[in-house]
């Protein structure tokens, strides 16, 4: 995953390493993005929640019950009552062919950490969950990447991307700092379509799409790829989805088995 290469180049196939290789390990957990590291992950994604003392920490729900021994609200918990959690015997349980005894007692990380953890050598696919329960998130995520030394890069080289289901949140992030590159993701209930109005609204601010692998059809990524967005379905886990979904020109993808994909893209 260590390219030099601008990545955000529609030629390059872009391998996203969901909640980190999260098929093989917890989810966001340093263990879940280091294996999607090890395994040519592009990116590391991380889903983010705000503790009630406004840190930015990985985690995909509003609620910490699905994925550590804990129960309620992030936005309800300091982040010392997070860093009690065990974030990973949960997946032990839910999956016990691939339990490991160091999962046991694994920490919800901070993004601080996990940029400290895997700095400038690394790609983040950062988004912004449920950020009408979290005032203040974008400035607060725009300071971290700040700090961090993430921020003032064009887009074709930016480490880092920012995707988010809320508009709103992306409208945000562009008028706090039209440099950072955006993907808007995309939740449809039926068969996707997507009118010209839509795209070009879009392209105002974003530079891509993310949609249901699930929704979409040949159709759809033409259109989208026509009109010069990327297009980053999400979640494909198996490689006849991987293989029909290159076929129809997407430009990356997000999976739980990062390895999966690279297989594929080799064969092309
Ligand atoms: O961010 C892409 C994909 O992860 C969106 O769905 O629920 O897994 O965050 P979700
Ligand atoms: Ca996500």
């Amino acid at each position: 995953a260590k390219l030099q290469a601008p990545l955000l180049n529609p030629n390059k196939i872009l391998n996203v390493a969901h909640r980190g290789a999260s098929g093989y390990a917890p989810e966001h957990t340093l263990v879940s993005y280091e294996l999607g590291e090890d395994l040519h992950g592009d990116y590391i994604e991380i889903d983010l929640q705000m503790t009630k003392d406004g840190v930015l920490i990985a985690m995909h729900d509003e609620k910490v019950d699905r994925t550590t021994n804990g129960t309620g609200y992030v936005k309800d918990m300091t982040l010392a009552e997070i860093k009690q959690l065990d974030a990973g015997s949960w997946f032990n349980e839910a999956y016990p062919e691939q339990a490991k005894a160091e999962y046991v007692g694994l920490k919800v990380p901070t993004l601080e950490e996990v940029f400290q953890e895997f700095g400038r050598g690394a790609r983040y696919y950062i988004e912004t969950k449920a950020p009408e329960v979290y005032p203040g998130m974008e400035e607060e995520l725009l300071r971290v990447l700040t700090k961090y030394k993430m921020i003032g890069q064009n887009a074709p080289s930016s480490k880092f991307l920012v995707q988010s289901f809320s508009q709103e949140s992306l409208l945000k992030m562009h008028a706090l700092n039209p440099k950072v590159p955006l993907v808007q993701l995309l939740s449809y209930s039926g068969p996707a379509t997507i009118t010209d109005e839509q795209i070009a609204e879009i392209k105002e601010y974003a530079i891509g799409v993310g949609p249901s692998f699930k929704r979409i059809d040949r159709a759809y990524v033409e259109k989208v790829r026509e009109n010069d967005l990327l297009i980053h379905p999400y979640t494909v886990n198996t490689k006849e989805d991987m293989e029909r979904l290159l076929d129809w020109g997407v430009t990356g993808m997000f999976t739980n088995y990062p390895d999966l994909l690279n297989e594929v893209l080799k064969g092309k």
